[in-house]
């Protein structure tokens, strides 16, 4: 399954023909509702009063509120392809409204070929790629079935009564770019892990590394244990499919050459479990259901890296894939094994079932030591405790620095993906004390914080921040730009950061390294 194609058109809505499905925009308005461009040459042309259906349907206007209404016979108008009206509520107008209104025409134009709407004429730029990214996102599907599914999603969009369709071009194609991405982490978290082992989830980042531009380094096991990458190592063992760590690298070649100064360097890891049974520590038939999804954050960062130059990031940036799939058997790791990360720091390993941290450790104590960047960002489906804090719509994170912290809050609500900072209660961290190594991997609860803490020992005071997706790596329903599923929840927000004309904005002046408790 691909993404609708989205094209755009200075004409009228009107006068476009071919499209099945004809979408306006509704505006709330004052006391009365309003309609966009083309409402009314097309009530005239079909002779209906089209206040008096949104009357008849209550309609209000609201966001993705969707009022249909059926052409029965199209041989006589100019757009003889017309069989539904769809007046869509945009609400306010703003980028969040109009996502909903973008994955509401997706929803009801399924089973449809092509829509024209005049939406775009009551959004700005950053509306316009939120409704390019609810068309998109709302279409996602993917499938391993034999057959075609029976309903299939709009393969085209024209957006009509586009102002200035040069300008508006590069929105677009940013836009796409980031619902590519999401569409893209998505589909990886849904692939089955019969297909998707260590190796597979390597190859598909050597394969994007190269169509992107980027440079890769594969670690197989052989070079994992050459340089000590004991965390990953030892999740891996288990499994019949041996563990890999991929780096990808971002370089702004052109900033960097205009400006002649040190370009700022980001690196992110993402868990790549590619499936989770808990290993010994087993987890119970249904938590283990939905776990070939536990490499959600390492989808999230491939993606987010092939998308990087599409929204025109400044910074440097790495991304880190640690992979492994936690499986049971003769050779998986037992509680009360101790391993020997990236850098020396040693876990004793009381839960296999606490595995994501220990190979998001190895990732972060490689890229605190030899990329020493100026921020660091990990993500990951870590602990059913944030799902129990904050639900399924509001993705949790922690950060050791106010100004990184606040730059991913503000990413959150512009990209539609949500973020909730959570607190790391210094106080907890005696909770992680082994008896036999320098931290225990299951400091029991509060989950979500001692997990975090264990991985802020690894970012050895660099500026870090650690999102916790395990809340929002699934939707139960499809709503609005989600579907059912895996949600990819993760690429936006990064992209809408690192998208930013200055993502790194005092980061690093608020003290991180006094703050990161001592290496033991
Ligand atoms: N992959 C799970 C976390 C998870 C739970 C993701 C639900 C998505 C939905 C993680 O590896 C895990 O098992 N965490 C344990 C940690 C515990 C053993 C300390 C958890 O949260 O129960
Ligand atoms: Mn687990
Ligand atoms: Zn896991």
């Amino acid at each position: 399954m691909a993404p609708p194609d989205i094209a755009l058109a200075d004409s009228a809505l009107g006068e476009v023909t071919g499209a099945e499905i004809v979408a306006l925009p509704v505006l709330p308005g004052d006391g009365a509702l309003l309609l966009g461009p083309g409402a009314e040459a097309l009530a005239e042309e079909l002779g209906v009063d089209l206040f008096t259906v949104l009357d008849i349907h209550r309609a209000t206007g609201k966001p993705g509120e969707v009022t249909e209404h059926v052409v029965l016979d199209a041989a006589n108008l100019r757009n003889t392809s017309l069989v539904k009206l769809l007046l869509v509520g945009v609400g306010d107008a703003g980028p969040a409204a109009l996502r909903r209104a973008g994955a509401a025409l997706a929803r009801r134009g399924k089973g449809h070929v092509t829509a024209a709407t005049s939406v775009p004429a009551v959004a700005d730029d950053d509306g316009l790629a939120a409704f390019i990214e609810g068309i998109v996102l709302g279409s996602f599907g993917f499938h391993r079935r034999s057959t075609p599914p029976p309903t299939l999603p709009l393969e085209q969009v024209v957006l009509t009564d586009l102002v200035d369709t040069g300008v508006r071009r590069n929105v677009v194609e940013r836009a796409m770019a980031v619902a590519g991405a999401a569409w893209l982490a998505r589909t990886l978290a849904l692939v089955p892990s019969n297909e998707k082992n260590p190796a597979w989830l390597a190859e598909r980042a050597v394969e994007l590394g190269e169509s992107a531009g980027l440079t890769c380094r594969v670690w197989d096991e052989a070079a994992l244990a050459a340089d000590g990458f004991g965390g990953i190592l030892g999740v891996g063992q288990g499994s019949q499919t041996p563990p890999r760590l991929v780096r990808l690298d971002y370089n702004p070649a052109k900033i960097r050459r205009k400006t002649g100064r040190r370009v700022p360097h980001i690196v992110l890891v993402g868990k790549g479990i590619t499936f989770d049974t808990g290993g010994y520590s087993l987890k119970p038939a249904d938590a283990m259901a939905n776990m070939k999804r536990d490499m959600t954050g390492a989808g999230v960062v491939l993606a987010v890296m092939g998308a990087l130059a599409a929204v025109g990031c400044r910074v440097k940036v790495t991304g880190l894939l640690p992979c492994a799939e936690n499986a049971v058997s003769g050779q998986a790791l037992r509680p009360g094994d101790v391993i020997t990360h990236y850098g020396g720091r040693t876990t004793e390993v009381t839960n296999t079932d606490a595995e994501g941290r220990l190979v998001l450790a190895d990732g972060l104590a490689y890229a605190a030591k030899e990329l020493r960047p100026s921020a660091l960002v990990d993500i990951a489906t870590l602990t059913g405790a944030m799902k129990v804090a904050l639900g399924m719509r509001t993705g949790g994170y922690f950060a050791n620095d106010e100004a990184l912290a606040g730059q991913l809050r503000a990413a959150g609500e512009q990209s539609g993906e949500a973020l909730w900072r959570m607190p790391l209660v210094s106080d907890y961290d005696e909770r992680l004390t082994s008896k036999v190594a320098d931290a225990d991997n299951a400091a029991g609860s509060p989950g979500a914080i001692t997990a975090a803490l264990f991985l802020q020992h690894f970012a050895a005071g660099v500026p870090w921040a650690h999102l916790d997706v395990a809340s929002v790596g699934d939707s139960p329903v499809d709503a609005f730009e989600w579907t059912s599923g895996a949600t990819g929840f993760g690429a936006r927000v990064l992209l809408a950061w690192l998208g930013s004309d200055d993502p790194l904005a005092g980061v690093g002046t608020s003290g991180a390294l006094e703050k990161t408790p001592e290496k033991g």
